[in-house]
């Protein structure tokens, strides 16, 4: 059996990432995947990076992390995004900035003989598309079933849900309760953002799955950390004031 903690965007919320952490801790794991964005937005880019480096076995790179390490470039983002992933590029270090420009934002894994693709955005475009309608549901779907994968690990959206395959149900779900795998069900998963939810949960999100037996369930999990210290540390970065209050709001 293997227990996997699985996040996503932390976005430099350092106080989010350490209560999830700790709270992933207190629920046991083996591994730690991470779906990338560990930076951009938040005032701790560099102490985010030391966690995820060191706890998760597996990093994807996100749009704001390739941005901040000059990989990709800054047309696409708004105005906030742009300056927050300025400010971010100018605090991190050599070694800071070759370990983000050497992740990759999509990834093929297998767990104890089960197929699962792990992407940033969308597994057809995971630096920049968002899951979050029919359109890519389905799509993400017959990706899925053409890789002979079960399951699909998104973040990019900052929204915790499920969906599955069955009954052709294009529809996502916010989840309340273990989701257990069927068989012959193909599902696609976001665990949410650590950093910067934006379901109107301000709690930092994440989600925890055991495999065993060609059995795969899943848990997701909302978490209180200090969004005050947080915010707080975002104004006194000089970054934008939105970034601060969003937090507030979770959106
Ligand atoms: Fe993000």
């Amino acid at each position: 059996m293997k227990r996997i903690a699985i996040i996503s965007d932390i976005h430099g919320n350092l106080h989010a990432l350490d209560a999830v952490v700790t709270d992933a801790m207190n629920k046991g794991f083996d591994e730690m995947w991470c779906l990338g964005d560990t930076v951009g937005y938040g005032a701790y880019p560099s102490e985010c990076i030391e966690i995820v480096r060191n706890r998760c076995n597996i990093v994807l790179a996100g749009n704001h992390d390739l941005a901040a390490c000059r990989a990709l470039s800054l047309d696409e983002f708004n105005l906030e995004a742009r300056l927050a992933v300025e400010w971010t590029s100018d605090k991190l270090s050599n070694s800071e900035i070759s370990f983000l420009r050497s992740l990759e934002p999509l990834k093929f894994v297998e767990v104890e003989g089960i197929h699962f693709v792990l992407a940033h955005g969308s597994p057809m475009n995971p630096i920049w598309e968002y899951v979050v309608g029919p359109f890519e549901l389905q799509r993400t779907f017959y990706f899925l079933e053409d890789k002979e994968a079960q399951g699909a690990f998104v973040g990019h959206s900052h929204i915790q849900f499920f969906s599955s395959s069955k009954d052709l149900q294009f529809e996502m779900k916010r989840p309340s309760e273990k989701l257990v795998f069927e068989e012959d069900t193909i599902y696609i998963l976001n665990p949410g953002s650590v950093g910067q939810p934006r379901d109107y949960d301000p709690r930092a999100a994440y989600m925890i799955i055991e495999v065993e037996d060609r059995s795969v369930n899943a848990e997701f999990y909302r978490v209180k950390y200090d969004i005050e210290e947080a915010s707080s540390s975002i104004i006194e970065a000089g970054l934008p004031l939105f970034l601060a209050t969003r937090l507030r709001l979770g959106y």
